[in-house]
């Protein structure tokens, strides 16, 4: 089985601001002033910039999550595409992210979504996916977007994710979860 996720021990916060998380929208984009920097810096020795920044919130018991992956342009028949993003969740440890199985012959039968920020997503219903993996996430970790996933809050507090799409620094676009793993894990490694 693909990793779906690899905690990541940093000793700063994602956000400048963390007295103000938005509890209104599921999701929604972060200022580029309210990015810390020290996580800009970070990502930057290693090569990787942020593409996209955004929070995604779930209210206390939030059960209603579209399994889906992020992004678009990508080949139903073939393997899942990997798309790295790096995240910090707020939440306790009721609140659970899960990765789904899907079979080929049912991938046909979805279809793209677009966010509220118009980030693409391709949804599944939930009655043709089996459940891989489930786990407990936070805060900080790699998570792979490109299997299907989705998350559920089932404690009585609020959830957040803020969640930076990465990309290399050399190359627009999705960066995989092990081309991350190797610039974030190799200590030499310098781009
Ligand atoms: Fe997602």
């Amino acid at each position: 089985m693909r990793r779906h996720y690899q905690y990541l021990n940093l000793d700063f916060l994602p956000l400048n601001d963390m007295d103000a998380l938005p509890v209104y929208a599921r999701i929604s984009l972060i200022p580029k002033d309210n990015i810390n920097q020290d996580l800009i810096d970070y990502l930057g020795e290693h090569a990787l910039e942020i593409d996209h920044a955004a929070i995604f919130y779930a209210r206390p018991g939030f059960n209603e999550g579209i399994i889906h992956v992020d992004g678009e342009k990508f080949d139903l028949e073939g393997e899942w595409p990997s798309r790295c993003k790096l995240n910090y969740v707020v939440g306790d440890t009721s609140t659970t992210t899960s990765w789904y199985d899907v079979s080929l012959e049912h991938r046909i039968k979805t279809k793209y979504a677009q966010t509220a920020i118009q980030s693409k997503f391709y949804a599944f219903d939930q009655s043709i996916c089996t459940e891989i993996e489930r786990v407990a996430l936070g805060p900080w970790h790699l998570f792979e977007s490109g299997i299907p996933h989705t998350i559920v809050n089932s404690s009585n507090k609020p959830r957040w994710c803020i969640s930076y799409s990465l990309r290399k620094v050399e190359h627009p676009g999705w960066v995989t979860f092990s081309e991350v793993f190797k610039r974030l894990m190799s200590p030499s490694f310098n781009g």
